[in-house]
């Protein structure tokens, strides 16, 4: 495996899972059994990013578009990703795990809230890793309705048009009191964003690979972490600026 720095990991780690029908229909097996063998490397990135020391993993479980696929396949995951909660809520615990949600909590069904509630009430107090679950999530949505809170909050007289900097208009996003993402991986071959966390990736570092998220392996997640700390970060500066820390 590629030996990782330990002060050099992203703070905050985003990830595309893509891949998961392409890898079932590549065996002839059902797009759901693609979902399921997903679930397990979900698994083991969020075991691995914890005892890593990464400190914000936000993965993109469901998008606001993903609700357009076949109901069966919709009800499929909504089903899984109650049952992965269930399960794994205890080795939360155990590993010192925060959930936390972002996304259209409305468009969700009410025993998947109910269970995310749950474990997000459950796990409160944990004080480590802070797991990010995007679910019916969409960037230009999360945007719009952070724009739509700000201007009720106009109304209520809460808030003026000279305190909207770009400081104050992500505290309005859902991801609000986070970091941005340093480093994003997007598994499967496709080199687009997809409507993920549209204005918090402005400055990250974006990581591409062929492999199907059902067959992303721990050597490949470090790989791609020894990928990150191989990049020099400048933020708009040059890089003399940066070596000098100016
Ligand atoms: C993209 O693959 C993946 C999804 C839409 C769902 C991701 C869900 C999981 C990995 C399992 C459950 C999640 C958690 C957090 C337990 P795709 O179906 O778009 O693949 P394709 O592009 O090959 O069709």
């Amino acid at each position: 495996m590629e030996p990782l720095h330990p002060d050099k990991l992203p703070t905050h780690l985003a990830i595309i899972m893509d891949g998961n029908g392409r890898w079932a229909q590549q065996r002839m097996l059902k797009r759901i059994v693609g979902h399921q063998r997903g679930a397990e490397t979900v698994k083991m990135v969020v075991e691995q990013a914890s005892q890593l020391g990464i400190k914000y993993l936000t993965l993109f479980a469901f998008s606001s578009e993903n609700w357009s696929r076949p109901p069966i396949e919709v009800r499929a995951l909504m089903t899984l990703l109650k049952k992965y909660i269930r399960r794994e809520t205890a080795r939360m615990m155990r590993n010192n795990i925060r959930y936390n949600i972002i996304g259209n909590r409305s468009d969700l069904p009410e025993d998947v809230n109910q269970t995310l509630d749950e474990a997000t009430l459950e796990t409160a107090g944990n004080t480590g890793m802070v797991l990010t679950l995007a679910l019916s999530y969409g960037g230009r949505q999360e945007i719009s309705m952070a724009a739509a809170r700000m201007a009720r909050d106009m109304v209520a007289g809460k808030l003026s048009a000279d305190d909207v900097t770009v400081d104050t208009f992500a505290e309005y996003l859902d991801t609000g009191g986070l970091p941005d993402p340093d480093f994003l991986i997007r598994t499967s071959g496709e080199m687009r964003i997809s409507n993920f966390l549209l204005w918090q990736l402005a400055y990250t570092e974006l990581y591409f690979t062929e492999t199907n998220w059902p067959d992303f392996t721990i050597n490949e997640f470090h790989k791609a972490l020894a990928d990150f700390q191989s990049r020099e970060r400048r933020f708009g500066k040059t890089s003399d600026q940066i070596t000098k820390r100016n």
